[in-house]
């Protein structure tokens, strides 16, 4: 049974500066939530409701998010904002939330080594913040349903332009069998962030992972990896070793938000399709882009 979600939230945010001086990058906002909740919505959708953050210095806005505030409560309250009232509070009722901090940014897979303690002896499922996928594609159902099919741990696989796969840990797979809605492939091998000449494939580690505890015990042996950091997927590379890992080859909506021009455009995305924004915004782009977009002189 996977019941945990360990939710690595420790990063800089150096490529969203001078946004990112003071407000964790987690926290900017897509519309009017931030990023982060999201990936929370995300995690609770799927019965993890104990969500482990690990932070960092400057991220105590985290707590906060995910905490009651009684004065903006009171003050909707008297105002008779009910709606308003709800998405305040939803945030904090969404589910159990923890956090640690990693003390020092060693990379993720020592950020994950950091949830061991909280997680014990039971697979858990990893959500990195950055990337936000549409809740209508069930990939992490369909990750935790793989699990329990294979045992083992299952991570997101996506295919990426060639050019692309130096951003992203990347796969050498066998074909295997699927119990959902993706493709699943064996996974031999991992390489994080290949030069393109060097990367095996095409097929890029996305941030959705359900890894088997066995993982703690590899990472207290990794040694530092791509960047002086030690890097999750080189663990997961050792992993597969000894224990079933699998790739669920994900086609849907992801949008990977720690990137500025994804991150515009999954605003522009998810304002598109808000009921209440959507129509009129829908309008104004498309007034915008008939008058030339950057050349429009309205
Ligand atoms: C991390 C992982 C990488 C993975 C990526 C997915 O990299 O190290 O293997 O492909 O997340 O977003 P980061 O984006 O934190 O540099």
């Amino acid at each position: 049974m996977v019941s945990k979600a360990v939710i690595p939230a420790a990063g800089l945010g150096t490529r969203f500066l001078p946004a990112t001086k003071a407000v964790p990058k987690e926290l900017l906002p897509l519309v009017d939530k931030p990023a982060l909740e999201y990936i929370v919505e995300e995690a609770a959708r799927v019965g993890l409701t104990d969500i482990l953050m690990i932070t960092g210095r400057s991220k105590t806005a985290i707590e906060d998010h995910f905490d009651r505030v009684p004065e903006i409560e009171a003050a909707l309250e008297k105002k008779g904002d009910a709606e308003r009232l709800a998405r305040v509070q939803a945030s904090s009722e969404l589910a159990q939330m923890h956090f640690v901090r990693q003390g020092e940014a060693k990379g993720l897979g020592h950020a994950v080594l950091v949830a061991a303690p909280h997680v014990g002896n039971e697979p858990f499922a990893v959500l990195l913040g950055d990337d936000v996928v549409d809740e209508r594609d069930p990939l992490l159902a369909t990750m935790i349903a793989e699990q329990q099919a294979h045992g083992g741990s299952v991570i997101a696989l996506m295919e990426v332009e060639p050019e692309w796969v130096s951003s992203y840990g990347v796969a050498t797979v066998e074909d295997a069998e699927s119990h959902g809605p993706y493709a699943v492939k064996r996974v031999r091998d991992l390489v994080e962030k290949p030069p393109p000449e060097e990367a095996p494939s095409n097929l890029a580690v996305i941030g959705r992972y359900v890894l088997s505890p066995t993982i703690f015990e590899v990472l207290r042996n990794t040694p530092p990896g791509r960047g002086g950091e030690i890097q999750l997927t080189d663990a997961i590379k050792t992993l597969a070793e000894s224990e079933p890992v699998h790739g669920v080859v994900f086609d849907g909506r992801r949008y990977d938000t720690g990137d500025r021009g994804d991150y515009l455009k999954a605003i522009v995305k998810i304002a598109c399709e808000r009921e209440d924004l959507g129509p009129d915004f829908w309008a104004w782009l498309q007034e915008y882009v008939a008058a030339g977009g950057p050349a429009s002189t309205r």
